[in-house]
C-alpha cells in the first residue's frame, strides 16, 4: 500500500510538506493492527521525505531485542501496552502511564495529547484514536514540538461523521454520474462499472480521515437499477472500495432502494411486514456482511421524489425502517432512514398544502417507534439545503429517536461550485442552534445523543452530501475543498469557530507549499471567504424566501421558477407584498411545530429575525425590519451588494496574483470561477430587482439603475 497521492491531482490539505516538522523528527510509534499500521506508514513517509526516523514496536515484538537509544521527540502509542515495552525503562514516562489524563477513558477514536520533557506524546485506547491523534500532531506542526503541553483530551463530539455520495454507478440521462456533482465524474464509478483509480480512492480516504470522517455511503440515495444491483452481483466493488477505506476508520454504507425484493428477485411485493420479504432482507444482509464483513449499513430514501416505499402497502415509515434494522441488526449494522418526504405533486393553487410541514406531518407521530438501529436522518431544514433555512423542527420532536442532521457540502443551492462561498458559519449556526431556547440542548447535542442531549437516545450524528468529483482539484472550485474540510472538523468539534476551521485548512493547504510570507494569502483567503455564505444570500433569495432559482438544475435566478410547479415552494408575491404565511393564527401553522420559546418568535413578525420574516410571514413591501430597513430597500440594498462583494473578491484575488504564493494553474481555476461568479451575481442583481420594482412600483432610495 503506498498513500502517495495520484498524478496529477492535488494534494488539497495534505500536501507532503504539510508533514515537515514530523519527517524531520525520530518518532516511535507503538500498536498493533491495520490502523496503526497506516500511522507508521504515514510517518515512515514523512520520514523519507524529511530525515527523521521511525521505530515501529508491536506488543508481539516484546522481548525481542530494542536497539533504540528510548530518545524520541513523538510517541503515538496505544496505551497501558501489555506486556511491558523493551526498554522500557528508556522510553518516555507517559508511555508507563504517567502523563494520560488521568480518569478519562480516549474511547473509540480519542486521544490524549501533551507533551513533556521534549517529547510530544499521542495516547489512544483504540487504534482509530492514534490516526486522529497524529493528523492533530500534522495540523499543528512545528507548534507540536516546542514548549510543555499539558494533557489534553480529544474526542469526536458525534460518534457517526458520515458523507453520503450521490454517485450514480451508470450515468443517468439527466443527472450524469453524480447527481448534483459540480466537480466531474465519480471517483467510484463510471460508465456503469467501478473505475478501479483506488489511487485515488486512498488519497480521499486519508482526506477524510485527516478532516475526521469515519463513514461514507458509496451511492446516490436516487437508486436506479444497476445501484440497486451493488446488493447483489456487485458487492465485490463494494468490498473493493472498503478496503481501501479500511485503513483510514472509515467504513462504508450503500443506499439501497426500497423495492429491491421486488426488482433484483421478482418477489410479489416489497411490503415490509411479509414473511418473504423480511427474510429476503435478511438474506441480503447477510451476503453483504460476508463481503464486507465490518459493512456500516443502509441509507434509505423512501416515499420521496418517486422512490419507493412502505407507503404503497399501507405501511409506515417505522414499519419499513425496523424491517431493515431487523436484518442489519445480528451484523451490527445500522439503517440511515431519510426524513425528507414530501408530497412533490402538489397543486400550486392549495395553499394549505406547506412542504415545510412535510418531515414533522410524516415522523413526528413515529418517535419512540424505531429500533435503536435506525438513525432518522433529518435535513437541517425543513426545505431542501437552501441558502437560509430554520433549523428543521423535527430535530426537536424526536426525543426517542437516534437523530442525524443532514448538510449539504455540495453547491447545489449555494452557488454550485461556481460562487466562493464557505459553508462553515451556516453549519455552525445551525450546530450551535438551541431548539428549546437558552440553556437547551444545542442542534449538536442531539446529533450527539445520549448524555450531551439530557440523556436522551443516543445520537445518529452528522451527515453530508459530498462535493468531490474526478475533477483534478477534487470540487471544482478549488476553494470549495474546504467546505469538506469543514464538515469533517465541524462535525468532529460542533463549537470550533468555523472562520478558525478555515485559517487551519489555509495552513495545512497553501502554507506548507508558499515560499515566503504567506500572510497577503492567508489575508486574501479570508476576506473572499469569511463571509462568503452570508454574500450569497445578499446576492440570491432574500430573507429566508429560498428557490429563486432556474428549475431542474438550480443554477441562476429564476423569480417565478417554482411558483406555479408541483413541487411546492413559493414567494407569494403581488404588487402590495410578499413571503409565506406559515403562522398559526393565519397561515399554514408551519410556526407551530416548534417549541416554545421559537414557535412564539416565529409566531410574531416583529420577533421573527430579519432574515427568516418571509418564510414564515407574508409582509407589504414597506414592511419596516428589525434593521430599521423596508422589505423592498433590503431587497436592492443586498443584491446591489452582494454584486460588489463579488467583484470585490475577483479584485482582491486578481491582485494577488499567479507565482510564488498560488501555483499558476490554481490560480487560473480560481479566477475563472470569480469570473463567473461576478457575472451571475450580477444577473441575481437585476433579475431579482427588476422583478419586485416592476411588482411593487417602489424605487431604490439611493436611484441606483434598476433595468
Ligand atoms: C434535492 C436534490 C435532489 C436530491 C434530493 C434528496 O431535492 O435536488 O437531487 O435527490 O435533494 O435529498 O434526496
Amino acid at each position: 500500500m503506498t498513500t502517495h497521492r495520484p498524478a496529477g491531482v492535488h494534494a488539497a490539505w495534505l500536501p507532503p510538506e504539510a508533514f515537515r516538522a514530523i519527517g524531520s523528527r525520530r518518532t516511535l510509534v507503538h500498536g498493533a493492527g491495520l490502523l496503526v499500521g497506516t500511522v507508521h506508514q504515514e510517518v515512515e513517509q514523512a520520514c523519507a521525505r524529511y530525515g527523521g526516523a521511525v521505530v515501529r514496536l508491536e506488543p508481539r515484538t516484546a522481548g525481542e531485542p530494542y536497539d533504540g537509544d528510548g530518545t524520541f521527540d513523538l510517541v503515538l502509542a496505544l496505551s497501558a501496552p501489555e506486556p511491558p515495552l523493551p526498554g522500557a525503562a528508556q522510553v518516555p514516562a507517559c508511555l508507563r502511564g504517567e502523563g494520560r489524563h488521568p480518569a478519562q477513558p480516549t474511547g473509540d477514536e480519542g486521544y490524549t495529547l501533551a507533551r513533556q520533557g521534549g517529547v510530544t506524546v499521542v495516547l489512544a485506547d483504540a487504534p482509530a484514536g492514534l490516526l486522529y491523534g497524529l493528523f492533530h500532531v500534522v495540523r499543528l506542526g512545528e507548534s507540536a514540538f516546542g514548549g510543555d503541553r499539558a494533557p489534553e483530551l480529544h474526542r469526536p463530539a458525534v460518534r457517526s461523521r458520515m458523507l453520503d455520495h450521490w454517485d450514480n454507478v451508470d450515468v443517468h440521462p439527466v443527472m450524469g454520474q453524480v447527481e448534483r456533482g459540480y466537480s466531474g465524474g465519480s471517483i467510484f464509478w463510471r460508465d456503469g462499472a467501478p473505475r478501479g483509480d483506488l489511487a485515488r480512492v486512498r488519497a480521499y480516504a486519508r482526506l477524510l480521515a485527516a478532516s475526521g470522517v469515519n463513514a461514507v455511503a458509496l451511492n446516490n440515495v436516487n437508486v436506479h437499477a444497476t445501484e440497486t444491483r451493488l446488493l447483489t452481483d456487485r458487492l465485490g466493488d463494494v468490498a473493493a472500495l472498503a478496503d481501501v477505506f479500511r485503513p483510514y476508520g472509515i467504513r462504508v454504507h450503500l443506499s439501497v432502494g426500497f423495492a429491491s425484493p421486488v426488482v433484483l428477485d421478482g418477489l410479489p411485493t416489497a411490503d415490509p411486514l411479509d414473511r418473504e420479504v423480511r427474510a429476503w432482507w435478511a438474506e441480503a444482509a447477510g451476503r453483504v456482511y460476508r463481503a464486507v464483513p465490518d459493512f456500516g449499513g443502509f441509507v434509505v430514501k423512501a416515499d420521496s421524489e418517486g422512490q419507493p416505499g412502505p407507503f404503497t402497502y399501507g405501511r409506515s415509515h417505522a414499519d419499513g425502517a425496523n424491517m431493515l434494522a431487523e436484518a442489519l441488526a445480528p451484523f451490527g449494522g445500522v439503517v440511515h432512514w431519510r426524513a425528507f418526504v414530501y408530497d412533490h405533486q402538489q397543486d400550486w393553487r392549495d395553499r394549505s398544502t406547506d412542504r415545510a410541514r412535510a418531515a414533522f406531518d410524516h415522523f413526528a407521530p413515529l418517535d419512540g417507534e424505531f429500533h435503536s438501529n435506525v438513525v432518522l436522518q433529518v435535513k437541517h431544514g425543513p426545505m431542501d439545503f437552501q441558502v437560509r433555512e430554520p433549523v428543521s423542527p423535527v430535530i426537536a420532536a424526536m426525543p426517542a429517536t437516534r437523530l442525524a442532521v443532514e448538510f449539504q457540502v455540495t453547491q447545489e443551492y449555494t452557488g454550485q461550485q461556481q460562487h466562493v462561498c464557505y459553508l462553515g458559519p451556516m453549519w455552525s449556526e445551525v450546530l450551535g442552534f438551541r431548539p428549546w431556547g437558552a440553556d437547551a440542548p444545542t442542534v449538536a447535542a442531539v446529533a450527539a445523543g445520549g448524555a450531551a442531549y439530557g440523556g436522551g437516545a443516543e445520537g445518529g450524528g452528522l451527515v453530508a452530501v459530498s462535493n468531490v468529483g474526478d475533477d483534478p482539484y477534487w470540487t471544482g472550485h478549488p476553494l470549495a475543498q474546504a467546505n469538506l474540510y469543514a464538515f469533517g472538523r465541524l462535525a468532529w468539534e460542533p463549537r470550533a469557530d468555523p472562520v478558525a476551521v478555515l485559517d487551519e485548512w489555509i495552513d495545512l493547504t497553501f502554507v506548507p507549499v508558499v515560499s515566503g510570507d504567506p500572510e497577503p494569502l492567508r489575508s486574501t483567503l479570508h476576506a473572499m471567504m469569511d463571509g462568503s455564505w452570508r454574500s450569497y444570500e445578499r446576492c440570491t433569495a432574500p430573507l429566508g424566501i429560498g428557490f429563486m432559482v432556474r428549475p431542474g438544475h438550480h443554477y441562476g435566478p429564476d423569480v417565478d421558477g417554482y411558483e406555479y410547479t408541483p413541487w411546492g415552494t413559493y414567494h407569494f408575491a403581488d404588487r402590495d407584498g410578499l413571503g409565506v404565511d406559515r403562522t398559526r393564527a393565519s397561515g399554514t401553522g408551519f410556526a407551530g411545530q416548534y417549541p416554545a420559546p421559537w414557535s412564539e418568535v416565529y409566531e410574531s413578525p416583529e420577533r421573527c429575525p430579519d432574515e427568516l420574516l418571509l418564510f414564515f410571514h407574508h409582509v407589504p413591501y414597506g414592511h419596516v425590519l428589525r434593521s430599521g430597513s423596508t422589505v423592498v430597500q433590503h431587497i436592492y440594498d443586498t443584491h446591489f451588494a452582494g454584486a460588489e462583494e463579488a467583484a470585490e473578491s475577483r479584485r482582491l484575488w486578481q491582485k494577488l496574483g499567479a507565482g510564488g504564493l498560488v501555483e499558476p494553474a490554481l490560480h487560473a481555476r480560481v479566477a475563472e470561477r470569480l469570473d463567473e461568479q461576478v457575472r451571475s451575481a450580477e444577473e441575481w442583481q437585476d433579475q431579482v430587482n427588476a422583478y419586485f420594482f416592476r411588482k411593487s412600483g417602489v424605487p431604490d432610495a439611493h436611484g441606483r439603475r434598476i433595468p
